[in-house]
């Protein structure tokens, strides 16, 4: 086997009957470049991780990272780049959508000194095609516009998962990369000095081969809970941006189930327990569905999982209230100590919950 000149990661979630397909489009398409396929699978329920392998054990260019009790398309682009044995690394979509017989074009660029290279549908000559519904169309417009506010390098399609680059830039870059969510290529472009050129090769998104997208609403929260992040410079996480949220939609649900429940005739200080309880209810089962969607409880641990949060974030209590005194003492600025109290709160009911509540199994 000649040593690969170019690697070409498939992060793939529930894609076994696409990799097959893919795997001969890109003999087809790289008829004269040596390259090895890595596919990224986070142990698929179709057992994608299978089908790669086999096709492996007679292909030896194509090999499979299987990734256990992980989840996240940008968490797996990185782990593929990092595995990449060719100097330049190209990532695309698992499903087909992609269109691989632009890469030939991708490589020159980057052998007239590109730095990274993007697969653009809206640069001339590209577009979204049949690729994208309707709906789909308007919130990668909105989602496109948001980002260029953010970056200083003009890219016209920030949120393609269509990229390649030098395996050295990949290394450089990696450890500073938001390992959530869906948006990497926008994550990588946000953070490049203003010296790297980009470049763009226009193509057609096309619709899946086979399968659903996984592309919903706590994807589209974790890209909002991204651009967030990456307006505070980086300092935030997403996932505790998404846990605050969290929290600030439970201040509402407390003050709608107060005002219900005293409305009903049921006394304030019931009604401020029932209204503290059904706030936690609802901040928890939200937490486990947005926050940590990729280690959502179910069942029984469900039960488990909402008395370990009841108790943390009581203890959180606590420590707000401590935190608000000690500020109050100073000079009696009721707004500054209660926004350090819920501060204090916060980050504690997110540090020990994250360890407690959702614990890595
Ligand atoms: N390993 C891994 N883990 N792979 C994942 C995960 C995950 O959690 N989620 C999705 N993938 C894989 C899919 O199997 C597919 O190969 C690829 O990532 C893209 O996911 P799709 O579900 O097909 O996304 P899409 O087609 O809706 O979105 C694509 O187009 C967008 C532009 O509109 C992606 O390329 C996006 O990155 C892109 O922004
Ligand atoms: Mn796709």
């Amino acid at each position: 086997m000649t040593s690969p000149e170019l690697t070409i990661v498939l992060p793939s979630y529930n894609e076994a009957r696409n990799i097959p397909v893919m795997v001969e489009r890109l003999a087809a398409a790289l008829p004269d470049t040596p390259h090895e396929i890595i596919v990224v699978d986070d142990d698929s329920p179709d057992r994608t991780y299978d089908v790669a392998r086999a096709i492996g054990a007679e292909q030896p260019h194509v090999r499979c990272i299987r990734r256990v009790g992980r989840r996240g398309l940008s968490g797996a682009c990185v782990e593929g780049m990092m595995a990449a044995a060719a100097p330049v690394v190209v990532v695309m979509d698992a499903d087909g959508q992609h269109d691989e017989t632009i890469l030939p074009q991708m490589l020159e660029k980057i052998a007239e000194g590109a730095d990274v290279v993007i697969g653009s549908r809206y640069v001339d000559g590209g577009t979204s095609g049949d690729g994208l519904t309707r709906t789909r169309a308007r919130g990668s417009e909105l989602a496109t516009t948001l980002s260029q506010m953010l970056i200083s390098h003009k890219v016209s399609d920030p949120m393609s998962g269509f990229f390649m680059l030098r395996r050295d830039l990949a290394d450089e870059m990696a450890g500073r990369l938001s390992k959530e969510g869906f948006k990497i290529l926008f994550d990588l472009v946000s953070r490049l000095p203003a010296s790297m050129k980009i470049a763009e090769v226009p193509f057609t998104f096309r619709k899946r081969e086979h399968g659903e997208s996984k592309l919903g609403v706590v994807v589209t929260m974790q890209f909002l809970g991204l651009l967030l992040s990456r307006l505070s410079g980086g300092i935030l996480p997403i996932q505790f941006l998404m846990f605050a949220l969290v929290g600030a939609s439970g201040l509402l649900v407390h003050l709608g189930a107060l005002y219900l429940l005293t409305q009903a005739g049921v006394s304030f200080v019931w009604g401020q327990v029932l209204a503290t309880l059904t706030a936690m209810a609802t901040n928890f089962l939200l937490n486990n569905w947005l926050t940590f969607s990729y280690k959502r409880l179910k069942g029984l641990g469900l039960v488990w999982g909402f008395i370990t949060f009841a108790l943390v974030c009581s203890l959180g209590g606590i420590a707000n209230v401590s935190v608000a005194v000690w500020v109050y003492q100073f000079d009696q600025a009721t707004m500054l100590a209660g926004l350090a109290g819920a501060l204090m709160s916060s980050v504690f009911n997110y540090a020990v919950t994250k360890l407690v509540t959702w614990r890595d199994a």
